[in-house]
């Protein structure tokens, strides 16, 4: 691979060009993506026109650049994520019928809950997770099923710290948060209530394939609801998604 001079591939540049992007910042100059890549502005500007050139970025008419749709299809193409987004959604659409709020699915990712599908109620309460989007680990119910069920080197990892508390009630503590993992592996589910935000508690549950954690289901509920009867959806509709999984092999 061609290194440039300072001794980075190609590969390397283009993947940090692609990383300005986030759920927050959709669109930037081609300007924008140079600074935030701390690449020199004409190499920025280059790698902005053949990314576009090859349909992984869009230029729109104010000259402004998104992640290209073309990007998104290859992403999809034969993913696992796909295949555990399409064997969850209709089990998804049942919990959310029932339960009438936000319902989620979201994988382990570099540290984080990455939400692969969100499903919405008009009137559910307040929720920020988005697809595409990343949540800690330790925060979110997602993400403590999640740590819950990573490798220990993972975990330990996270109770390192530092915690950093996103809601008023998020566990900061490493001694309570492994307390709660270990809560979280015994009774098979989560609940989180304020831990993002104050209004709401997010419950979730673990997705297995193969005998191991590969997602979490979650819904976010209305702080005062009862978690119950939305405990025994998510689990039921857990073990449904396990059995599609297992016959889509
Ligand atoms: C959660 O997964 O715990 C969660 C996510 C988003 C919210 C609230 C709770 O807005």
């Amino acid at each position: 691979m061609a290194n440039s001079p300072s001794g980075e591939s190609i590969i390397e540049r283009i993947t940090r060009v692609l990383d300005t992007f986030s759920a927050d910042r959709t669109v930037q100059t081609a300007s924008e993506i140079g600074r935030r890549a701390g690449l020199p502005s004409a190499t920025a500007h280059r790698l902005v026109d053949e990314l576009i050139s090859a349909g992984l970025l869009e230029r729109d008419e104010e000259r402004r650049v998104r992640l290209g749709m073309r990007l998104w299809e290859l992403a999809l193409r034969g993913s696992t994520a796909l295949r555990l987004r399409q064997a969850a959604l209709p089990h998804m659409e049942t919990v959310q019928t029932v339960v009438r709020e936000h319902t989620q699915l979201a994988v382990l990712e570099q540290n984080e809950a990455l939400f692969l599908e969100r499903l919405s109620h008009p009137a559910a309460v307040s929720n920020i997770t988005r697809v595409a989007g990343r949540l800690p680990l330790h925060a979110s119910s997602s993400g403590l099923v999640l740590l819950a069920h990573a490798e220990p080197a993972l975990r330990e990892r996270v109770l390192a710290g530092p915690l950093t508390p996103v809601g008023p009630e998020t566990v900061t503590d490493a001694g309570a948060l492994r307390r709660l993992l270990t809560d979280i592996r015994r009774t098979g589910v989560a609940v989180a209530p304020g831990s993002i935000e104050a209004v709401s508690s997010g419950i979730a549950v673990p997705v297995r394939d193969r005998g191991e954690v590969i997602a979490a289901l979650s819904v976010v509920l209305p702080r005062e609801a009862d978690e119950e009867p939305v405990i025994r959806e998510l689990r039921a509709a857990a073990t449904r998604i396990e059995a599609e999984l297992r016959e889509s092999r």
